[in-house]
């Protein structure tokens, strides 16, 4: 099932970045530092507060809102549409990168969505960054595999990411295709899909704190028109840059939710998969304590689809919620030295009976009682 929407030019006109407007250098750096990303961020501002906000003078301030909504108004009325065959047709076309579990992925509907943002929670240890590296190999999986033949730009903000662990997930994958090599095409898109072919298509970035997160972001498009074969791109984590308390808490939620507006704009300009991971921490409410996805709830609205890893006992579990088009479930999947890996029947002894691979989702996360359990 998918869904179907029209955007009409008004929405496309408000999603407009500010930095594409003539407005003088010094103003733009303001009000992007100050968290305002699009014309939509300022839709509901008066010049005295925007002036205020962001340190621009009111004269300045005056001059940004009245550029922003004229243009908008512009594009009022006029402008494409599309019909809901043809958005159909296009989100076929982008496909999905497979996950190597082929349970996860009939989940997800045949793997991460390209053009769409997906967010990866859980708790440290469960496999984020390894869902992330094997991501990072199997978006270069040949065409003639089935694959997208793309390639991957992974942006480290906690500085985990491993190449020699790469290197196992791509020699494993690469392995994993000679197998299956039938036809002479198959024979030659071996011969760059090579673990050192692979490395080289992986373009990584380290970001150490929120502000070169953002600045990064910020200059992503530049790189993603240079570099028109890249299919995903991995932000790991979101949640780390972010962790320090704001002064202003509402500063924090601005900056996010400029950054998400970004993200999910960039996976549909540019064709590529956005996969965030996020952290998870303790909720306290009516008396009880459950882990939540970290970032609070105004973040949960970020990505289009969230899968949660977590445990059950000695087995980890991926939960997605909260798909526009996938219906709700929990798969179970492991980590092997190759990489991520559906769970075998022989593999484990036994499954608790709110696991139903590819059946419906648990009713609640992991809570804290769990974790003392295990
Ligand atoms: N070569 C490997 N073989 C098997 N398991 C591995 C290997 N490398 C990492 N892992 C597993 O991956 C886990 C770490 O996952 P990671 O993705 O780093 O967690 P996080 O969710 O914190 O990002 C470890 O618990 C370890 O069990
Ligand atoms: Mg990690």
């Amino acid at each position: 099932m998918y869904d179907v929407w029209v955007i009409g030019p008004y929405e496309i006109k408000m999603q407009r970045p500010l930095s594409s407007f003539a407005f003088a250098p010094a103003v733009k750096v303001k009000l992007i530092n100050a968290g305002f990303h699009t014309a939509a961020d300022l839709c509901d501002l008066r010049p005295l507060q925007l002036s205020k906000e962001s340190g621009i003078s009111q004269q300045e301030a005056v001059d940004v809102l009245q550029t922003v909504r004229c243009d908008a108004s512009q594009g009022a009325g006029a402008g494409s549409r599309m019909t809901a065959l043809e958005l159909l047709g296009r989100e076929q076309a982008m496909g999905a990168i497979v996950t190597f579990c082929s349970a996860l992925d009939s989940v997800l509907g045949g793997g991460m969505p390209v053009g769409k943002t997906s967010e990866v929670c859980g708790a440290p240890g469960v496999g984020k960054t390894q869902l992330c590296i094997q991501l990072t190999v199997d978006v270069q999986i040949p065409a003639c595999f089935g694959g997208l033949g793309g390639q991957a730009v992974f942006v480290d903000t906690e500085g985990s990411f491993m190449v020699q662990r790469v290197e196992d997930v791509a020699k494993a994958a690469v392995e994993h295709c000679s197998l299956l090599a039938g036809d002479a095409e198959q024979r030659e898109a071996l011969k760059v899909f090579t673990v050192e072919g692979i490395l080289s298509k992986l373009y990584l970035f380290r970001c150490h704190d929120y502000v070169e997160l953002l600045a990064e972001t910020y200059l992503l498009p530049d790189f993603l028109s240079q570099h028109p074969e890249v299919r995903l791109v991995v932000i790991d984590s979101i949640a780390f840059p972010f962790r320090h308390d704001f002064e202003d808490l509402s500063q924090r939620t601005r900056l996010l939710n400029g950054l998400a507006q970004q993200l999910a704009q960039m996976a549909n300009q540019y064709n590529v998969a956005v996969v965030l991971t996020n952290q998870m921490t303790t909720k306290v409410g009516s008396g009880q304590s459950k882990l939540v996805p970290a970032l609070g709830e105004s973040w949960g609205h970020a990505a289009t689809q969230r899968l949660v890893l977590h445990w059950e006992g000695e087995q980890r579990l991926a939960s997605l919620y909260k798909s526009p088009s996938q219906r709700e479930a929990t798969v179970l999947y492991q980590i092997t030295g190759a990489g991520f890996r559906d769970v075998l029947s022989s593999d484990h002894v036994s499954a608790d009976s709110s696991v139903i691979p590819s059946g419906n989702a648990p009713k609640r996360l992991r809570t804290e009682a769990d974790d003392h359990q295990t």
